[in-house]
């Protein structure tokens, strides 16, 4: 049964990502169940804002970069931050570069499995956003578990090096990561 093979990667741009850091904890707990996962960073990838005239010109490098990472993965653990009750521009832009298919190539998003998280200071944690990302993955071929994690006043639940530090969060992001890595697993055999 070969391992489960994740992207890990937060919508956010902001050098100290609250979803950022989720998404830090819940690739070390995936891996601790013998996954392989990569931890993506949007503001390294440093995508330019989508354009089609850009695209005509040839796919920016890192935009393959993302699409071929995407393409050799199982699954995805994803955490959305909520702008205005709903996905961030940075996200939205970094699927869609990752949507559009070169001639014969599979398309990036298909068949992914998807386990979706947010994290805010606020009291709904970006549950709102995660509405919209889940739709937006679905429509792209995506299969996204039903189950998903939206941490509220994050800001209170982290060491002083903006790690996860709360017990009971920690337990929350390593049963959804479990069951991405069980579903992957499966469907792998
Ligand atoms: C433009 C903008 C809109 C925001 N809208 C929301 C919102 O609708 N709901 C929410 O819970 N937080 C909202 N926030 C606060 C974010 O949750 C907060 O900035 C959070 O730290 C972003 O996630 P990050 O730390 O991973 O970058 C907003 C922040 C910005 C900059």
């Amino acid at each position: 049964m070969a391992n489960a093979k994740i992207i890990a990667l937060a919508g956010s741009l902001r050098k100290n990502s609250f979803n950022h850091a989720v998404i830090e904890h819940a690739a070390e707990l995936a891996k601790q169940q013998g996954a392989e996962v990569e931890v993506l960073s949007l503001s390294e990838l440093d995508l330019p804002m989508f354009s089609e005239d850009i695209e005509a010109q040839g796919t920016p490098a890192n935009v393959q970069v993302l699409k071929d990472k995407l393409r050799s993965a199982d699954a995805l653990l994803l955490a959305s931050p909520e702008y205005n009750g709903s996905i961030t521009a940075a996200l939205k832009n970094a699927i869609d570069w990752a949507s559009r298919t070169e001639a014969g190539a599979t398309p990036a998003f298909q068949n992914k499995i998807v386990a979706l998280f947010a994290a805010s200071p606020g009291g709904l944690g970006g549950l709102r956003g995660l509405n919209h990302v889940r739709d937006i993955l679905s429509g792209i071929g995506a299969i996204v578990l039903g189950n998903q994690l939206a941490v509220p006043a994050v800001h209170t639940l982290l060491d002083d090096s903006g790690k996860i530090a709360d017990a009971a969060t920690s337990d929350k992001i390593a049963g959804l990561t479990s069951q991405l890595v069980e579903v992957t697993t499966k469907l792998n055999s």
